[in-house]
């Protein structure tokens, strides 16, 4: 899994038996440097076809990299792949070769997981929702699954109703980054914006987006809250960490606006946002991940290990009503492994 933080690349090595789903391993390894500032230019500047189709082998490459460096056995590969456009019920492009996955690693890898079910009328996101299901469904309490990674998403439960909220980090991450001179990336625990204040003008006028108004089924991106918005904000020229505490204020109102639930299971890297959830906790009941057996930033990694399972026993992966698809589809498209048997392969590694 890579999200749209372009933080790196999470790879959750999973044991799943029907429905048991068993976390064996996770890590997360950073881009390199000059990948994500290549990655950040594809996704927000117009790019040329021939460096997308580049950027397509060299993360094939860092993926597969990134598998073997886990020294696990795998039966079978579910790669998100790194999302560089993203129209919600439109149109989609996540790259990262599978080809060269299955190549270097010996093992099938279910891949493209979002088309087939913009093809059937659906946003083609979120599809964490099924897994969230899955994981925390079986019960009466009105629960919260809230993912903030990039964009910050929930899933209604036991309805299956989901959506993204709006940005969760990505704003945040822009700032930090200009702040910064690009010395940091992301504000860590939050210091940063517990010195500023929030500038409710502000505040108020960031509410008004027409897209927290938009009624779900809807998901969002770096198309709405990507470079052009944050430098919306900074040409504001209110003082930097008061637009970083603004910025972390939305992010947590436009959360606890959409949620209304006895509990709230928080995953992603905004967990580690100190001061974002002391915020947030003030308004919804959060806890995390981890008190469910879930560790909070491999969450996401792990759904698209369910979801590769889902597609080998050609089983549906989306939910409509978190989509918004005329009706459960197989995700993804599988890419063979064809050569000779690498260690990952299983029975070729002993744990
Ligand atoms: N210690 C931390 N303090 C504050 N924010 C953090 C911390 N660790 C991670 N994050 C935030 O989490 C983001 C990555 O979260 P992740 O769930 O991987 O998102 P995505 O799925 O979009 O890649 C980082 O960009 C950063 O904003
Ligand atoms: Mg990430």
């Amino acid at each position: 899994m890579s999200g749209t933080s372009l933080d790196g690349i999470d790879v959750a090595i999973v044991d799943i038996r029907g429905k048991r789903i068993k976390t064996i391993a996770f890590k997360s390894t950073p881009y390199p440097k000059a990948v994500r500032a290549a990655l950040l230019n594809v996704s927000t500047v117009a790019a040329g076809a021939k460096e997308v189709s580049r950027l397509n082998f060299v993360l094939g490459e860092l993926y597969a990299k990134a598998i073997l460096a886990m020294r696990e056995p795998v039966d079978l590969i579910g790669m998100h792949g790194q999302t560089i456009y993203h129209e919600g019920g439109k149109h989609t492009l996540q790259i990262g070769e599978a080809a060269v996955v299955a190549e270097r690693t010996g093992v099938d890898v279910i891949s493209n997981f979002r088309e087939a079910d913009i093809a059937a009328g659906g946003q083609g996101a979120p599809l964490v929702p099924y897994v969230d299901m899955l994981l925390f469904g079986g019960t009466k309490k009105r629960r919260v699954a809230l993912n903030i990674g990039g964009i910050a998403n929930i899933t209604v439960l036991p309805e299956g109703i989901a959506f993204d909220t709006g940005p969760g980090n990505m704003v945040i991450d822009a700032l930090v980054s200009h702040m910064t001179n690009g010395r940091q990336k992301f504000d860590r625990g939050g210091r940063i914006a517990r010195t500023g204040r929030v500038n409710e003008q502000l505040l108020r006028k960031l509410l008004k987006h027409p897209y927290f108004k938009r009624k779900a089924p809807k998901s969002c991106g770096r198309e709405e809250f990507g470079r052009e918005y944050t430098r919306m904000l900074i040409d504001t020229e209110l003082p930097l960490p008061d637009l970083l505490t603004t910025a972390t204020e939305l992010t947590v109102r436009t959360i606890a606006d959409a949620v209304e639930a006895d509990e709230v299971i928080a995953s992603g890297g905004g967990v580690h946002n100190r001061f974002l959830m002391e915020r947030l906790c003030l308004m919804v009941p959060v806890r995390s991940s981890a008190e469910f057996g879930i560790d909070p930033d491999a969450k996401e990694a792990i759904a698209f290990a369910v979801l590769a399972y889902q597609t080998a026993r050609r089983r549906p992966g989306n939910l409509p009503s978190a989509t918004g698809a005329r009706y459960p589809v197989i995700l993804g498209k599988r890419s063979f492994s064809q050569g000779p048997a690498t260690e990952v392969r299983r029975g070729r590694l002993r744990r």
